[in-house]
């Protein structure tokens, strides 16, 4: 039998070992806010934690569980406003703006430069990592969103074809039903909520409807017969979730589709995490499809750590080995296999990942040149937070309600985008 070659994996846990006796002056801690604590995730953050630990500094976890990180948030806020921020911390798309103006984000730039990090990062990411300029938190991945998984052999005992287009979708679902198996795992939180509506106005109002409705917040095409459409689709998707979903965290329901009680979820990339972690292969065991109606798009999510401004020396050259090791070809490997979505650093080579990743390096690629590249509403990554929030609101409003119609959720949304 030939010797295998450690992991990249083992080798980032070897080097975390012989770094006990490797602590130097320097070492330093780096205390991390994430909400990574699902299957796929939790690895993912294991990985980060080896990766720091292996420069010779010491780890602070501050997980904060709730899928799409609106918890963490909130903790994230008064600790900040406590005077007393973690070293880095999960924020994503806009709000590293709002942040960075608070004026309490550390420039990291030093550590850009002499990575070359813009010459390694698409512009897209670059753009929002930065503010006036300098770099203020490292990104460590691309996430697709828009993706819906399936369970093959669900759908083969119901005779059903796996949907390309939303029609398509609810002939799926009703012979999922009729084979008495639940149609669609949902969980009824209002992240949730909003992922599945931004596939919906994605697949059914095209890319430019999305552009002009979520991303500039246009009232005109919030309020428009295609809006009303979107509203109504979504709300059908309903029909097909189960009595038990509301509250129901996504790795469950991804669990679900895992298990064959479910057909299908809709949920970002972060669901092959879970798929992988219970040792599921792509293909055979799970399909990975794009939403309905967006194979020509891809709404993207990055995730990122925000660097916060820290008085200990030792602590701030913590924090710089941490930004530089995150966008290291080893950490980025290990990291994205485990957490379900692609490296954010340019031309790495994709061998060790699967068909899943494969597709969305291509279409990531694919649709930045023909202009179906566009930033995941729902995941913090299009518009400020507070118009984010508040339309997230109304879209889980009109999910759980049974009296707004979807010209009254119309109304509201388009309310809802002019919060400030
Ligand atoms: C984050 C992912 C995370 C998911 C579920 C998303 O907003 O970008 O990293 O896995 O939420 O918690």
């Amino acid at each position: 039998m030939t010797k295998k070659s450690p992991t990249p994996t083992l080798r980032l846990l070897a080097l975390a070992a012989a770094c006990v006796v490797c602590g130097t002056a320097t070492a330093g801690e780096v205390e991390v806010l994430h909400w990574w604590t699902a299957g796929g995730e939790a690895k993912a953050a294991a990985a980060l934690k080896a990766t720091l630990q292996g420069k010779g500094h010491t780890w602070k976890d501050f997980a904060v569980a709730g899928g799409g990180g609106d918890s963490a948030m909130t903790v994230l806020k008064s600790r900040v406003v406590s005077g007393n921020a973690p070293a880095a911390a999960q924020i994503k798309g806009p709000s590293l703006q709002e942040w960075a103006r608070e004026g309490v984000l550390a420039n990291i730039d030093d550590v850009a430069k002499a990575e070359k990090w813009d010459t390694l990062l698409p512009p897209v990411v670059a753009d929002v990592m930065k503010y006036k300029g300098n770099y203020i938190a490292a990104p460590v991945n691309v996430h697709r969103v828009n993706w819906l998984w399936a369970n093959p052999e669900a759908f083969k005992k119901a005779g059903a074809k796996v949907p390309t287009s939303w029609d398509e979708f609810f002939v799926a679902a009703e012979a999922l039903k009729k084979a008495g198996i639940i149609p669609v795992a949902h969980g009824g939180q209002n992240w949730q909520d909003f992922t599945t509506f931004e596939s919906v106005a994605l697949g059914v109002g095209g890319n430019d409807f999305y552009k002009k409705a979520l991303m500039q917040l246009d009232q005109g095409a919030l309020k428009s017969a295609t809006m009303e459409k979107v509203l109504t689709t979504f709300k059908k998707v309903k029909g097909y979730t189960d009595k038990n979903a509301p509250g129901r965290d996504w790795n469950l329901a991804t669990a679900m589709v895992i298990k064959g009680e479910a057909g299908m979820q809709l949920m970002g990339d972060w669901a092959k995490g879970e798929f992988v972690a219970a040792g599921k292969v792509p293909g055979k065991d799970f399909v990975c499809a794009a939403a309905p109606g967006t194979s020509k798009a891809f709404t993207f999510n990055v995730d990122s750590f925000a660097m916060f401004k820290l008085k200990n020396d030792a602590n701030v050259k913590a924090q710089k080995d941490l930004a530089a090791a995150i966008m290291s070809t080893e950490f980025q490997e290990v990291f994205n296999l485990n957490k379900g979505s692609i490296p954010v650093r340019l031309n790495m080579n994709l061998a060790k990942f699967d068909d899943c990743a494969k597709l969305s390096s291509k279409d990531f690629v694919d649709t930045a040149k023909s202009g179906g590249l566009v930033p995941s509403i729902a995941h913090g990554m299009a518009v400020p937070s507070a118009a984010a929030g508040a339309m997230q609101d109304v879209v889980s409003q009109f999910w759980n309600s049974d009296k707004m119609s979807a010209k009254d959720a119309m109304d509201k949304l388009a309310s809802a985008a002019k919060s400030k």
